[in-house]
């Protein structure tokens, strides 16, 4: 008897993904194909070099992915690919690779929002965490979701599957964005987020401040004022460490640490207070967590402590499927399936397309 998989590929900005999704949820295989190192040296994505990556690698990813699996193509009855948002070269290579096996296996094709797969993450289950997934259950509704990657920064409100109303979104950088340019004047590496985070596991001094953007009641955000900051701080931590004639001298390991540590924490406290406060707002039954920077130590630990203390439980995914993969596009594309949503062949992509509106 064939079974009934999603083959989701995900391609928008700087990882090639290719899952297999079983019953719109269960991850059978899930291969991730980063570009990390190939941008490393120019501290940032290249769009063409993006997207010629995806073009190299999208065939060996899939022979993996399907290799992990070990299915035949009657077993597959749907393909899901991100459309948008994202790089136009680097989305058109997985569209256009999705429509081909479309075609060829005549298999219907879906057409999935990235920002769509964030937050349907959350619905995964696999066998890598299957004991603790299980108790942990699925997220109820009504939700609210703090969407946070290296592009987008946004919360949420869902009373049902595939309905969206848009709380709140940062009026200019990404959390993402903000880890990545932060980092770079830290003198640590692409990308900077996880670079931040571990160099904040060392601080022992907590003494630098950094200044928080509430925006009154609202549930915006925004980042730009604290890379400003930043810069001030760096130019005064070298100051005091006497480098202010050495352009090139890094900044001591434990001053890096302090101020990883006090940029973190200014942006953590802004997204977990703002997530709350929504939550609270809005009777929500559970909170869900996802995008890159949800793979944040301190941000998950912030957020399930005040979960726990408002009693609602915080559904994020392990921090590989809170990054860009394509189990996450399975997961969304299983339900827009599930709910009758077809593309066609003439499936564009949407580079800034939009999740929500208010
Ligand atoms: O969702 P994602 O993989 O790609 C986009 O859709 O943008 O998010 C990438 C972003 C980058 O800005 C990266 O620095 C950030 O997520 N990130 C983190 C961590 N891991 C990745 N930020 C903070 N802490 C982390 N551990
Ligand atoms: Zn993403």
């Amino acid at each position: 008897m064939s079974r009934s998989l999603v083959l989701a590929i995900e391609s928008s900005c700087d990882e090639t993904g290719i899952a297999l999704i079983e019953d719109g949820r269960r991850i059978v295989s899930n291969v991730v194909a980063s570009q990390v190192a190939l941008h490393a040296p120019s501290g940032g994505i290249v769009p063409e070099v993006a997207a010629r990556a995806h073009l190299r690698w999208i065939v060996p990813v899939l022979d993996e992915a399907w290799l992990d699996a070990g299915i035949d193509w009657p077993d597959v009855s749907a393909i899901a690919v991100t459309h948008g948002p994202g790089l136009a070269g680097s989305l058109l290579v997985g569209i256009n690779f999705a429509k081909a096996l479309s075609w060829v296996h005549d298999v219907p094709l879906v057409g999935v929002n990235h920002l769509e797969g964030h937050v349907y993450a959350a619905w995964l289950h696999d066998a890598a965490t299957a004991a603790t997934e299980d108790e942990r259950g699925d997220p109820v509704f009504p939700l609210v979701a703090l969407v946070v990657s290296g592009g987008h920064t946004f919360l949420v409100e869902m009373r049902d599957h595939l309905t969206y109303r848009l709380l709140g979104s940062t009026v200019d950088d990404a959390a993402g964005e903000a880890f990545d340019k932060v980092g770079r004047l830290f003198g640590l590496g692409y990308p900077g987020g996880p670079a931040i985070g571990r160099a904040a596991e060392g601080a022992t001094a907590r003494d630098r401040l950094f200044p928080r953007a509430w925006l009154g009641d609202s549930f915006d955000f925004s980042f730009s004022g604290l890379k400003t900051a930043a810069r001030r701080i760096v130019t005064e931590a070298r100051a005091d460490a006497g480098l202010t004639d050495d352009p090139t001298a890094p900044l001591p390991e434990p001053i890096v640490a302090e101020l990883a540590w006090g940029f973190q924490d200014a942006v953590v406290d802004v997204l977990a207070t703002k997530t709350i406060r929504a939550a609270r707002a809005g009777g929500a039954r559970s909170i869900v967590l996802g995008g890159g920077v949800a793979a944040n130590t301190v941000l998950r630990a912030r957020i399930t402590d005040a979960a726990d203390e408002l009693g609602i439980p915080l559904v994020v995914p392990r921090p590989s499927l809170c990054t860009d993969n394509g189990a996450m596009i399975g997961a969304a594309g299983a339900r827009r399936f599930a709910a009758g949503e077809r593309a066609s062949l003439d499936l564009d992509a949407r580079p800034s397309l939009p999740l929500a509106a208010r």
